[in-house]
């Protein structure tokens, strides 16, 4: 068959048909190595958001993503190397949990983190604002701390699917980032390409993901499984609950603050659940421990024992950071300015605009809201409250950390608009979803 060319590969999928392997790969390791350019991949896209891919040209998509860059190869450290992705949430400190904590129990963790995507926050910038952490580590120095503390994380390299880094950029400019099989492929072609042998994905629902339905969450889940196995890898999803802030922290260094908190038992109860049941998933597919119910015991012993700190500790030491910010968290940055936000009416927490949440924590400098903005690592708000919690007229409903008195009085106005206070008590949404 004669090659088409990239206008008549674009027409193919405008006109609803179905592409080859072939076409797949043209499409995509042409983008990526930069001879398609980027208004036709542009156009590409939304046909493919518009009429969908199928099935096999879901796993095609994926497969070429994987193959436009390198794989890093993980074979240097002993084990099952298990990673663990969130679609992307707020409050959302799994990870810096889950690293440490899982690292000590014996599964080693060897991830590549991405930073903050519109309002929901990334795990790099989290660490970076640990004074002296680095993120941008070699191959060799990654794969180095590994298996000397049994824990790295660094930001994606350029030579890993770099595919998924032109086409993310451009969708998120397109308008054609809620597309099922795009998402997929951006998911699961970067944990391949991460060298992860088994992958634990958390996908989030409610006011606070990028999806907002049930059915659209679970549509997604279900497409990750399906395939993650295709591509011979272990897939589990877990669907959770984005209709309120998992953690009671959303900004950089409050969040590490959070974490270590949980590290030492002290945390949240929704966040702390979280860790315990993907902890729990991580160590029976790092066959560190058989069922369920031994890993739930491991990582009670690990937090109890305080050997999870201790990871963590050896952790931000091996990646340059100060450990002594687990002992001491007031060396963490904090914002100059702060305030208490106090409920304007009497009754009931009834639910939370948890993007709006995360919204007030980037008009203070926690996020960006374009690729090039600077972020404050001490910014950000520590909520008080909870979905189904009564308050007074006057209780506080969170704090607020701010550069600046008039960043104060952005946030403080969205946060306000974003909990939902009413004259009845309604039940908490429950942290998991059936998938
Ligand atoms: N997270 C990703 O990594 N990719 C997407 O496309 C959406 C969320
Ligand atoms: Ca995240």
């Amino acid at each position: 068959m004669n090659a088409m060319t990239f206008e008549e590969l674009i027409e193919h999928k405008r006109d609803g048909l179905k592409h080859t392997v072939e076409q797949m790969d043209r499409i995509v390791l042409g983008y990526s190595a930069g001879e398609m350019p980027e208004y036709q991949m542009s156009a590409w896209l939304m046909a493919a958001y518009l009429n969908g891919l199928d099935a096999e040209e879901t796993v095609w998509l994926t497969d070429a993503m994987v193959r436009s860059g390198e794989v890093l190869d993980l074979s240097s450290i002993p084990g099952i190397k298990v990673d663990k992705h969130s679609t992307g949430g707020v409050a959302d400190t799994t990870t810096l949990v889950l690293a440490p904590l899982v690292a000590a129990c014996g599964v080693p963790v060897a991830k590549m983190s991405g930073r903050g995507l519109g309002h929901t926050g990334g795990t790099l910038d989290k660490l970076e604002s640990i004074p002296g952490m680095h993120i941008s580590l070699t191959p060799e120095q990654f794969l180095a701390t590994v298996r000397d503390v049994g824990v790295a994380v660094m930001a994606q390299s350029a030579d890993i699917d770099p595919a998924d880094k032109k086409m993310y950029a451009l969708r998120d400019v397109t308008a054609t980032v809620p597309s099922i099989p795009l998402i997929v492929g951006s998911i699961i072609s970067k944990k391949i390409a991460g060298g992860a042998d088994a992958i634990v994905l958390d996908v989030k629902v409610g006011s606070g993901a990028f999806m907002k339905t049930r059915e659209q969450a679970s549509e997604l889940a279900s497409e990750l499984t399906r395939v993650g196995h295709a591509l011979g890898r272990d897939v589990v999803c877990i669907m959770s609950d984005m209709d309120q802030p998992l953690g009671m922290a959303v900004g950089n260094s409050l969040e590490v603050v959070e974490a270590i908190e949980t590290l030492r038992g002290d945390g949240p109860a929704a966040l702390t659940e979280l860790c315990y049941v993907f902890g729990s998933k991580m160590l029976v597919l790092g066959r560190v421990a058989a069922d369920e119910a031994a890993a739930r015991r491991l990582l009670t012993a690990a937090i109890t024992s305080g050997a999870a700190l201790e990871t963590m500790r050896a952790w931000i030491a091996a990646q340059g950071g100060d450990p002594g910010v687990v002992d001491d968290t007031s060396l963490l940055p904090l914002a100059r300015c702060r305030r208490a936000v106090l409920c304007t009416s009497a009754g009931f927490v009834t639910g939370f605009d948890t993007e709006g949440v995360g919204r007030a924590a980037m008009l203070m400098g926690a996020g960006r809201a374009t690729k090039d903005d600077t972020i404050d690592p001490g910014a950000g708000l520590v909520l008080d409250v909870r979905v189904g919690d009564s308050v007074a007229l006057g209780d506080r409903l969170a704090m607020i950390y701010a550069a600046s008195e008039d960043l104060l009085d952005s946030a403080e106005e969205r946060l306000l608009a974003s909990v939902h206070i009413g004259s009845h008590r309604v039940k908490p949404p429950a942290l998991f979803h059936a998938l």
